[in-house]
């Protein structure tokens, strides 16, 4: 049994060959039907004659669906007309089961398709996505084992919260309250004390009450923390890691980007290092060159970075946000009171934020003081302090979206689109 996409060549010109999946496509004109076939590899035209098949066989293959399984043995020849350049003359085949009408046509309302999310899966862009978020999802990991980190696994019921208590999902758990994890964050740091350079990859759970295009209530997060690393070390692998995810996805993905109307060149055109700004000269740079309405103090939304980054053609960091406007683990840079040493990764073409990190606060007592400012108990984190009390090192680690990052790379208009099953405040299902 062949795939399509090995048989779509020049050097299966007159041999025979076996393929199998569903019809993507059916026309008939009396003597001759045409059938799109498609499989996980790609769609091949068959053409069924009755030079070569009987007349019952001719009417079974013309009264085909669309989504009808089937197996097809045939010979190739060139065809340039046809979708993929090739075209396989049936000799024979065997259908596996013959649909009734499949409920995915053209022109159906957003709604109607997220319902049927588990049929509408299978169309031909929707897997090319797939095809590139795997490519993203296993440049990831494959990145930070060629750098020598240690893939980790943490907890996803928890009982503290990372990123502020208005986003935790609160799970009955055996009759006690927990929270769903926000971010693998503060285990990760548990994990440094001995592996030192360490990384995961699993869901994070928001319970965003806003609607925008780029909010999951349930993403994948790729979450990473390294041992005596500063803000800029840390900034460094980030801005490498983005460059190898864009290369693999070049270098595999081709196919797929232009399937999905995706410019390549866009991609190749991303260079490292990044620019880095701090959050200051960047409100500025907003008002001045961009003229918006923006000014020290405000917080950066789905809204503010579209506008911003729809300037931009390569990735940004913005670094130094005032201590007001993130989580209290964040470092306070020394340097300049009011300044935190993080950095929030932009993406262009208006995506926005894709990575979120920093270095973490080591010293006892200023977290213990970060924990009373913020109304939290320090006993409720009581393992996370006390990695300040037990060989404390300066430290820094952040997370990334990995929904977001195929929103981009795939020029996606929301993150809906990035993932098989999206979890959002209106939908639970399918
Ligand atoms: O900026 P966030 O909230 O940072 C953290 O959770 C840190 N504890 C991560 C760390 O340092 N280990 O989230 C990190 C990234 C964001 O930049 C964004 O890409 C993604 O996670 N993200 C979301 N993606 C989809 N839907 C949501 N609701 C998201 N919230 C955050």
């Amino acid at each position: 049994m062949e795939k399509i996409n090995d048989i779509l060549s020049d050097n299966f010109i007159g041999k025979e060959a076996s393929i199998r999946g569903w019809v993507y496509r059916i026309r008939s004109s009396g003597k001759i039907t045409f059938i799109v076939l498609r499989d996980s590899s790609n769609i091949i035209q068959c053409i069924a004659s009755s030079e070569k098949l009987d007349e019952n066989s001719m009417k079974e293959l013309s009264s085909l669906t669309v989504e009808s399984s089937i197996e097809i043995n045939g010979i190739i020849h060139r065809e340039d007309r046809a979708v993929t350049g090739y075209e396989l003359l049936i000799l024979s085949y065997k259908i596996y089961e013959r649909n009734e009408n499949f409920p995915i046509t053209k022109d159906l309302g957003e709604e109607f398709l997220l319902d049927n999310r588990h049929l509408w899966l299978r169309s031909r862009e929707f897997t090319s996505i797939l095809k590139i978020r795997s490519t993203v999802f296993r440049a990831f990991a494959d990145f930070f084992y060629k750098n020598n980190y240690y893939q980790v696994q943490a907890p996803m019921f928890v009982s503290t919260a990372t990123e502020g208590g208005s986003t935790l999902f609160e799970v009955n758990y055996f009759g006690e309250k927990v929270n769903l994890t926000q971010s693998s964050q503060f285990y990760l740091e548990t994990l440094i004390y001995s592996l030192e350079k360490v990384f995961t990859v699993a869901p994070s759970f928001r319970a965003e009450k806003s609607r925008t295009r780029r909010h999951l209530s349930e993403y994948w997060h790729a979450e990473v923390e390294a041992a005596w690393y500063n803000n800029e070390d840390m900034m460094r692998d980030e801005e490498n890691l983005i460059k190898y995810i864009i290369d693999e996805v070049i270098k595999n993905n081709e196919n797929d980007l232009k399937i999905i109307n995706r410019d390549i060149n866009v991609l190749k055109n991303i260079k490292v290092p990044f620019e880095r700004i701090r959050y200051k000269d960047l409100m500025e740079k907003a008002k001045k060159d961009f003229g918006l309405d923006l000014k020290y103090g405000d917080d950066l939304g789905a809204d503010e970075e579209y506008n911003i980054m729809i300037h931009y053609n390569n990735p940004i960091f913005v670094t130094n946000y005032p201590e007001s406007l993130k989580t209290f683990y964040h470092r306070p840079d020394p340097d300049n009171p009011g300044e935190i040493l993080c950095h929030d990764l932009l993406a262009p073409e208006g995506y926005g934020e894709v990575v979120g990190g920093g270095e973490r606060i080591y010293n006892l007592n200023e977290l213990l003081d970060r924990l009373k400012n913020n109304n939290l108990n320090p006993d409720d984190y009581y393992w996370y302090v006390d990695l300040r009390r037990y060989g404390s090192i300066p430290h820094s680690g952040f997370g990334l979206g990995l929904d977001r990052v195929v929103t981009w790379i795939c020029g996606l208009s929301n993150i809906k689109d990035s993932i098989p099953y999206p979890r959002t405040i209106r939908r639970v299902k399918p």
